[in-house]
């Protein structure tokens, strides 16, 4: 990724939330790539050490192993920070389908415990990790930021309590925040395992151990799969922008196409195929729908590239080709 048009960011204090996950280590890695001293606290609960392990000898990276349920440690991680990108959370609707205390416990009190503290410690900036879950049961595409229906889950339900939190503290307290509503991402480092693994990843690993992976529906449901590169783009443009205009909004952070299951598992075996072309053969099963699932998802991404001047550099195709040789090279034992 060329990130040349960043380099303002050299020296800057950023702290990343849930810095050891998979978007957040990403942000991690592009920033300590630009001379940033990165802060990273997480307390692991879904991230991994494995994920920061080459950023833990670097002479401008912190960890913090701490909870951002506890607002203490949240004031120490906002000290001398003079911007927050806040990542940490519970993801997954399912999660909080079956626990969804704990869900809005991390998401909605963890969040305005960042709040706070950005607030206290004179943060300049607050960039948080939105959801495309806000659009809910809204079946207009493709999806605009300010046509939002009701959400369908606990979790959609918190990231939308995000965005009415992050708003009341810019006109309350003075807090400049932005909000991006990122849409099924994926990528190098996002966790294949356990019972809430996102489909990209989980796909991936079973299709290199000729697993069939179970389509939920006849895979017809289309996604706007948004390849990780994308995201770090939006979330340093959101730090860097001097467009006030662009301050204290939230922004669709996708591609702008989407991309059905059937056609997903289709690209899969193409990329994975170079590798192992055995998996060519491994069949797909279909399942039932899932609970909370919508149909269609699809941004436009008009809003992004006219306040902030956002230009995806990867579609569905060049972004699983890179993420296909990375789960190659990373997974395979
Ligand atoms: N991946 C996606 O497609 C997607 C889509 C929409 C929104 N998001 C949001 O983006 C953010 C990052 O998601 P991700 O895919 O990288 O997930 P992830 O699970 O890989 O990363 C989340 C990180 O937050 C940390 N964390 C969780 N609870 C914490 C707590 N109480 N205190 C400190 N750290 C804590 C985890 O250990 C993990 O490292 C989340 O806020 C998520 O809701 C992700």
């Amino acid at each position: 990724m060329d990130l040349e048009q960043f380099r303002n960011l050299a020296k800057k204090n950023i702290l990343v939330t849930g810095g050891a996950g998979f978007i957040g280590s990403n942000l991690c890695e592009a920033l300590l790539s630009l001379n940033a001293n990165v802060t990273c606290l997480d307390n692991f609960a879904t991230g991994h050490k494995h994920n920061i392990a080459p950023f833990l000898s670097h002479k401008n990276f912190a960890l913090i192993e701490g909870d951002i349920c506890d607002l203490k440690t949240c004031q120490q991680a906002c000290l001398n920070q003079d911007f927050v990108l806040h990542q940490a959370a519970l993801g997954s609707v399912p999660r909080s389908i079956n626990d969804p205390i704990t869900s809005n416990n991390v998401n909605v009190g963890g969040f305005l415990n960042m709040l706070v503290a950005a607030r206290d410690k004179g943060v300049k900036r607050f960039i948080y990790a939105a959801s495309s879950s806000t659009y809910g049961d809204s079946e207009s595409l493709p999806k605009e930021e300010d046509k939002i229906g009701k959400p369908l889950s606990p979790y959609a339900i918190t990231k939308y309590v995000n965005e009415l939190y992050a708003e009341i503290f810019n006109t309350t307290y003075g807090l400049n925040t932005i909000g991006l509503r990122y849409f099924n991402v994926f990528g190098r480092r996002q966790d294949p395992n356990g019972a809430y693994a996102a489909v990209i990843p989980l796909f991936v690993k079973q299709f290199m151990d000729h697993v069939s992976p179970v389509i939920n529906g006849d895979g017809s449901y289309s996604r706007d799969f948004t390849y990780i590169d994308n995201v770090v783009q939006m979330n340093l443009l959101s730090i860097t922008t001097e467009n006030e205009d662009a301050l204290n909004q939230v922004y669709n952070t996708a591609v702008g196409d989407r991309t059905t299951l059937v056609q997903l598992t289709e690209l899969l075996k193409k990329h994975l195929s170079f590798f192992d072309e055995k998996i060519q053969e491994v069949a797909i099963i279909h399942g039932p729908n899932r609970k909370g699932d919508i149909p269609h998802s699809l941004a436009s991404v008009e809003k992004a590239e006219r306040l902030l001047g956002y230009k995806p550099t990867h579609a569905i195709d060049s972004g699983i080709g890179e993420a296909a040789k990375w789960y190659w090279e990373n997974l395979k034992d």
